[in-house]
């Protein structure tokens, strides 16, 4: 190949680099429009971790918190240890990685009776928090121990 026709191909590939230009450019321009589109969405972002329960400096949304006094008033602990780390019952830190919310919504409200794990109707109105607080325990979200909640 001569010199010269070796300019040409660099001439030419920068004419088209520089066409290229030209076109990515105006669906840039247009990006703002698509982009003013979903602008409401920065909006519900305050609540970064998302719908399931709120950690803030190690404190709890309100149902989070009702969840964790549900399991203290029902002594869940006596079987699954203080902390979810398992006793009689299983480690429920584990247990949460896999079990769906309608599982252990049905193991905690029916019980599995015959295998040791009591049935507690009485927590129906505080299952979401409940489940909540321990799926933020599996996490790692959400501290052991004493809780309160995000004033
Ligand atoms: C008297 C002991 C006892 C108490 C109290 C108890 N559990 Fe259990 N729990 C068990 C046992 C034993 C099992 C395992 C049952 C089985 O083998 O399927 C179990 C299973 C579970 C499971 C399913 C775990 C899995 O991997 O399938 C969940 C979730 C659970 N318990 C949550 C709770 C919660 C929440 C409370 C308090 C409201 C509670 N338990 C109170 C003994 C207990």
């Amino acid at each position: 190949m001569s010199r010269q026709s070796c300019y040409a191909v660099a001439a030419a590939l920068a004419l088209s680099l520089a066409a290229c230009g030209k076109p990515a450019d105006t669906p840039t321009a247009a990006a703002p429009a698509a982009a003013s589109a979903p602008a409401p969405a920065p909006a519900p972002a305050p609540v970064a971790t998302g719908a399931l329960y709120q950690v803030v400096d190690g404190k709890v949304d309100a149902a989070t918190l009702a969840g964790w006094k549900a399991w203290r008033a029902a002594a869940c602990e006596r079987c699954h240890g203080p902390s979810q780390e398992g006793l009689v019952g299983p480690s429920l830190i584990e247990s949460l990685k896999s079990l769906s919310r309608d599982e252990v919504r049905a193991t905690v409200l029916t019980g599995r009776v015959e295998k040791g794990m009591p049935s507690h109707p009485f927590l129906a109105d505080r299952i979401d928090g409940l489940y909540a607080y321990l799926k933020g325990r599996s996490d790692g979200a959400i501290p052991a121990g004493r809780l309160t909640g995000i004033e």
